[in-house]
């Protein structure tokens, strides 16, 4: 019984303080992936995030006419992406205009659709033709949207952290050998001239080592002993971190640090199969919320200090026909709208019982 009055005491103070706390000036964006049977209708989704949340953007993994149509008019900036087996088709311009016209022109500027994603995670894929037509089409397709008088939808595709050779210590990061020429090079200065970023797509939660003591800590941006880079001496306190430092690291060996970095997906499943190493609600709280903090903060990363990411998080629901357990878990909400857990997005909070999750 003195456990719970203790914990109650405690979480006393916090209680009355939560209205200061409350982190509602943070902005975030979701991937609002579609993998299920039972999400409710995409004007309802519209309508929950505009009046209940404070997230601002969404990304959708297509160019669902139906959830565009629903966005109109809300304000929130939407990401939307081009199948990967449309690329090759899209270097024409022909075609990309044909795709503009489809896509795009029915619902700009009502929809403020502000980004196409070309594909999703090409390189990893390892389909020569898709890899080899990713930059013609990013090329084709900014032109089309030029001709058309289209000059605020930036066009750029996401990439996993595999397009890494190098990503530990964080300055030794660098791009596949190949590639780092043949497609980095053209992409970072196609990016640069349209003043568009570079999209990735960091999971920490890959990256947990179960035999080392402090890696899921490190990976929750939780209290933990650090890992040097010693080439820099800069002491990266979080795993988050090094990887983004890790691909800043390659794009300045290429001569493009000046590209904007965008976190176009990251996550953490707050349920898996059994004995699935960090899975978990507590964990995906605690990544969720201390991510949202730190992108937000203005710190930055070791090597881009003072800087604020936009940042998307995977995902805005829990989907149920995703084929594994972890990966029906990686939602915020669930289809009946209830938080899976609360990472401080809802713009009417109420009593927060664990305002600072560490
Ligand atoms: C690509 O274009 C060709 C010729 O216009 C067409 O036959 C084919 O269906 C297109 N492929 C895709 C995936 O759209
Ligand atoms: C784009 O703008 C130019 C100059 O205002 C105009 O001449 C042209 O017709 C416009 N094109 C389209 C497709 O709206
Ligand atoms: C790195 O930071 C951690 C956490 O603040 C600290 O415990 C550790 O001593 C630091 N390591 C070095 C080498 O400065
Ligand atoms: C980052 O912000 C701090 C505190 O405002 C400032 O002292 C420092 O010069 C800034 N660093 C960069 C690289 O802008």
């Amino acid at each position: 019984m003195l456990l719970p009055l203790l914990l109650h005491l405690l979480l006393l103070p916090f209680f009355f303080f939560t209205p200061s706390y409350s982190t509602t000036t943070a902005t975030i964006g979701v991937n609002y992936g579609t993998v299920a049977d039972n999400l409710p209708p995409p004007t309802t989704v519209a309508t929950f995030l505009r009046s209940q949340t404070t997230i601002n953007r969404i990304k959708i993994f297509d160019t669902n006419p139906d959830i565009l149509r629903a966005f109109a008019g809300t304000g929130i900036s939407i990401t939307v992406t081009v199948g990967n087996g449309d690329i090759p088709n899209l270097s024409k311009l022909p075609a990309a205009q044909s795709w503009v016209s489809t896509n795009i022109l029915p619902f700009h500027p009502k929809t403020a659709i502000n980004r196409i994603a070309v594909g999703n995670e090409i390189l990893a894929t390892s389909d020569k033709d898709l890899i080899a037509h990713t930059v013609p089409a990013m090329k084709a397709l900014h032109q089309a949207l030029t001709l058309a008088n289209i000059t605020t939808v930036q066009v750029s595709t996401p990439h996993s952290l595999g397009i890494l050779t190098s990503s530990e210590p964080p300055s030794s990061g660098q791009f596949r050998p190949g590639y780092d020429k043949a497609i980095f090079a053209p992409m970072l200065d196609f990016l640069r001239q349209t003043k568009s970023p570079f999209l990735v797509n960091p999971y920490p939660f890959f990256g947990i080592d179960p035999n080392r003591p402090d890696s899921l800590n490190w990976a929750l941006f939780k209290p933990n002993g650090g890992v040097l880079d010693s080439v820099t001496g800069l002491n990266y306190t979080n795993m988050f971190d090094a990887q983004m430092d890790a691909v800043f690291s390659a794009m300045k060996k290429l001569g493009y640090d000046d590209v904007e970095l965008v976190v176009a997906e990251t996550g953490w499943p707050s349920a898996g199969d059994p004995g699935q190493p960090g899975v978990g609600l507590d964990n995906a709280a605690s990544y969720n919320g201390n991510l949202i903090r730190h992108v937000n903060s203005g710190q930055g990363t070791p090597l881009m200090p003072n800087r604020t990411f936009e940042t998307f998080v995977f995902s805005l629901f829990n989907e149920n026909l995703k084929p594994t357990i972890s990966e029906q878990n990686y939602g915020l909400f669930k289809p009946d709208l209830k938080p899976v857990y609360d990472v401080g997005l809802l713009t009417h909070q109420e009593v927060r019982i664990f305002p600072c999750i560490q």
